[in-house]
């Protein structure tokens, strides 16, 4: 089999869930969800049934209406006019994959500017590497559902075919599973 990692949406539905347990075992009482898209909505909906609290999306491309890749990140969708909102507020990020850690770091650069009282980061995985960028210090809480080589990961909102998705998530599972025993 390829050496992708696939994802079911039953494995994030269930890792969102248990995110979203250790966010309330944490005693960090979030009063927005952020999501990063587009990876980021899904799950940030599934987060919505655990943790019940308004969701803004934000949006960041690499690449200019051109298509090709531009230096620093643009801005394709921003919150702009409930930004002065944030001051004050826990906000809880959600993305579905810390990769280079870029797009997170540049999303929490620009949540902090308007100086929320504190923000928890949430991923559904992530790659184990070096990262080309940092978190600021001012993030202490960090949840992964999942801590995963460095190797790309099929998520089922990607598939053509879901159901050949899922089967390739069912053997995902199984050999992860003999990886562990
Ligand atoms: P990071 O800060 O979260 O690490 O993000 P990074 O800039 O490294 O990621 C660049 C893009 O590559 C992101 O998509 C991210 O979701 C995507 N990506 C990285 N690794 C994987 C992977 O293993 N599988 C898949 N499917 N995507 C991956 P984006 O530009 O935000 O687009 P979108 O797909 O979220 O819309
Ligand atoms: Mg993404």
């Amino acid at each position: 089999m390829d050496d992708k990692i696939y994802v079911s949406y039953n494995d994030i539905h269930s890792a969102v869930k248990r995110l979203a347990l250790l966010v309330t075992a944490s005693e960090f009482k979030p009063d927005v969800i952020v999501a990063i898209g587009s990876g980021g909505f899904i799950p940030a909906r599934i987060l919505k049934t655990f943790i019940n609290r308004p969701i803004y999306a934000v949006g960041i491309s690499y690449y200019g209406i051109d298509n090709k890749p531009t230096e620093l990140p643009q801005k394709i969708q921003w919150i702009d006019e409930v930004q002065q909102k944030l001051t004050g507020k826990n906000i809880l990020l959600i993305d579905e994959v810390d990769d280079t850690r870029m797009t997170l770091s540049y999303c929490l650069e620009e949540l902090l500017s308007h100086h929320p009282q504190e923000i928890a980061v949430l991923v559904i995985h992530n790659k184990k590497k070096r990262k080309q960028a940092a978190f600021p210090p001012e993030i202490h809480r960090y949840f992964a559902a999942f801590e995963v080589e460095d190797r790309w990961i099929r998520y089922p909102w990607d598939a053509e075919c879901i159901e050949d998705h899922d089967l390739m998530a069912e053997k995902t599972r199984k050999a992860m599973k003999e990886d562990t025993q």
